[in-house]
């Protein structure tokens, strides 16, 4: 799915932009908000830039950077409503994000993101283009990704890094060689996990802090290390500190049937 796709399908796909009309470019005070209030200084939205109401845009920060090789205003950045965005965070034009964004400090995202409802991009966190992002996604602090695709309740550990090019770099073929890593929905990754280019994490799996995740991990696994493998199943999990019968009895991981 391209951006463009998406794009045409606004704003059904990823949320609301009532009341949001393409903002004026500009830094601080030149420029209006979407309820017409003036952006603070620092906070630069550039021409085009639709963003919902009551969005919260921390200064100094740039919203609908132009992409090399564009201009600014070319191509369109759409964020629906409640968008919180931290202070020292660029987000490109050509990306569709929906509803309540949260962004920490220094967070990138390039173009051709698409990001659903209520997701987080954590401090210093970067998307490079093309992924696709569900709903209620968490990526936390120190992440990198490219390519990727997530689906909706999915947990990123600090500084959890995917790849995509088996062979980096120059190699004119990585775009449609492997890819980036899809990850299944309500998967967990913990901490500074790295996974390989085309691998795909199982719905509901849960990787160890620190893996290197090389093959493709069943629904429901728990793996951990370098390589990856499997030690056991999520439902085997246990609660050493015996707060809990067990872990993820909780919402959303009690919602449906297990995996
Ligand atoms: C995987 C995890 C959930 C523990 O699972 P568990 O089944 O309860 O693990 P146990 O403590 O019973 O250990 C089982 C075995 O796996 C090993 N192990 C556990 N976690 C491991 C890890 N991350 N990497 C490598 N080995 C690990 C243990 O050493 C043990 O090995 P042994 O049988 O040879 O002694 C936990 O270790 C983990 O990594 N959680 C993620 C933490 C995290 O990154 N959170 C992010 C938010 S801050």
């Amino acid at each position: 799915m391209s951006t463009g796709d998406v794009l045409a399908g606004w704003p059904a796909d990823a949320g609301d932009v009532e009341g949001g009309p393409p903002v004026a470019a500009g830094v601080g005070s030149a420029a209006a908000g979407p309820t017409g209030a003036a952006w603070p200084a620092g906070v630069h939205v550039a021409v085009g830039v639709q963003i919902g109401p009551d969005a919260d845009l921390q200064s100094p920060c740039i919203v609908g950077k132009a992409p090399r090789g564009a201009v600014e205003g070319e191509l369109p950045l759409k964020i629906g409503c409640r968008a919180t965005v931290r202070p020292f965070t660029t987000i490109y034009a050509g990306n569709v994000i929906g509803d309540r964004l949260q962004t920490g400090q220094g967070a990138s995202i390039r173009e051709d993101n698409v990001l659903g409802d209520d997701v987080s991009v954590g401090t210093n966190s970067v998307l490079e283009f093309g992924n696709r992002i569900g709903n209620r996604v968490r990526i936390h602090s120190g992440c990198f990704l490219e390519m990727v695709t997530i689906e909706d309740d999915v947990f990123v550990g600090p500084n959890v890094v995917f790849t995509d090019d088996p062979h980096p770099m120059n190699c004119p073929s990585y775009k449609d060689c492997k890819g980036g890593p899809v990850v299944r929905r309500l998967a967990r990754i913990g901490a500074n996990t790295t996974i390989l280019p085309g691998v795909e994490i199982g719905e509901n799996a849960l990787i160890g802090a620190g893996s290197v995740v090389v093959d493709d991990i069943p629904a429901g696994a728990v793996a951990v290390g370098n390589p990856a493998r499997v030690i056991k199943h999520v439902s085997e999990l246990t609660c050493p500190q015996g707060f809990h019968e067990r872990p993820y009895q909780w919402p959303p991981y009690s919602e449906g049937p297990p995996v």
